[in-house]
């Protein structure tokens, strides 16, 4: 049994996963190949297109999804993890969680006797950084260009550091010192990005980041669970907005990124954001192709 926390646990398998997802959105694959299987959500956060995606893209794939928002389980009066783990390892044959601690993740990868796949924690968001791969494939034809991620290091930044690794991209993030991304994971990046021959450059230099830049990616400056720190954090953000300027530094077909919810006029211009370089809606889409794909991969290829 494999399960889904980090972009580590698939480090190998990354391109064997996106192919997946490609040929799901071109419908190569057979039809409900995961009939009848269960597929239980847990949020301890909101969500729209994570939600929508696993739950939309579970019913595609012939199986069914059920929504449990910590609200409403046990587990958000205090039930242990392990025995909402044991629990619902008797009804489900995967789990996909968004929690608010990733060490809980971990606890329940641990009890559970089903799958695991991390839907969004404080420290990664893999499910996301398959798609946004998936995305730039499509409008860059590979992974042989630029990838530049402006703002805050945060869940968002550190799966898509480890999948640029992973990918052989090169990627340079612009971020000013406090908010860089996790160390651990920054290492981890530079091994994988030195076996597969590209760089990771980390800088609070915008200009020297952007330029080049075949692909401009950016988040929000408060995240969910940041909101106390919101005023600090929209000061110290202040000169990373992506807007024109920043667009016109990089190359002329460059694509503009961002995994949504998107504040427009803040990490953002609305000019940017509903220009002619954002592939925003194209990433929301990929969100359900590639999680078919690792729904496909955990549940049924890796036992064929
Ligand atoms: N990008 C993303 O995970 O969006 P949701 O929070 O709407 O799921
Ligand atoms: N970094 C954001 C991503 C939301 C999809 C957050 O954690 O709130």
């Amino acid at each position: 049994m494999r399960s889904l926390l980090s972009v580590c646990d698939i480090e190998e398998e990354v391109e064997t996963i996106l192919n997946i997802a490609s040929d799901f959105k071109a419908g190569k694959i057979e039809e409900k190949p995961l009939k009848d299987q269960k597929l239980a959500m847990i949020f301890q956060k909101s969500s729209t297109r994570t939600r929508v995606s696993f739950e939309v893209g579970m019913y595609e794939l012939g199986g069914t999804a059920l929504f449990l928002s910590t609200n409403d389980i046990q587990l958000g009066r205090g039930e242990p993890i392990k025995d909402t783990a044991k629990v619902l390892s008797r009804f489900v044959d995967v789990i996909m969680i968004r929690a608010i601690e990733h060490d809980d993740v971990i606890e329940l990868e641990r009890e559970s006797d089903v799958p695991i796949i991390n839907g969004l924690t404080n420290l990664e968001h893999p499910c996301q950084a398959l798609a946004d791969m998936l995305t730039v494939k499509e409008h860059k034809g590979g992974f042989d260009g630029k990838f530049v991620y402006v703002g805050d290091g945060n869940n968002v930044c550190n799966s898509l550091l480890l999948i640029c690794g992973c990918l052989g991209m090169d990627m340079a993030i612009a971020c000013p010192d406090e908010y860089r991304p996790n160390e651990e994971i920054t290492k981890k990046a530079k091994e994988y990005a030195k076996a597969n021959n590209s760089t990771i450059t980390i800088t609070s230099d915008i200009e020297e980041a952007v330029s080049g830049a075949d692909v401009i990616y950016t988040d929000v400056w408060v995240s969910m669970g940041d909101e106390e720190e919101s005023e600090k954090r929209r000061a110290d953000f202040k000169d990373y907005q992506v807007n024109q300027n920043l667009i016109d530094m990089a190359d002329d077909d460059v694509i503009f990124m961002h995994c949504l919810p998107a504040i427009r006029g803040e990490e953002v211009s609305a000019e940017v954001i509903d220009g002619p370089h954002s592939v925003v809606y194209d990433q929301a889409e990929n969100r359900m192709h590639a999680q078919k794909a690792v729904l496909y991969y955990f549940l049924k290829e890796l036992y064929k």
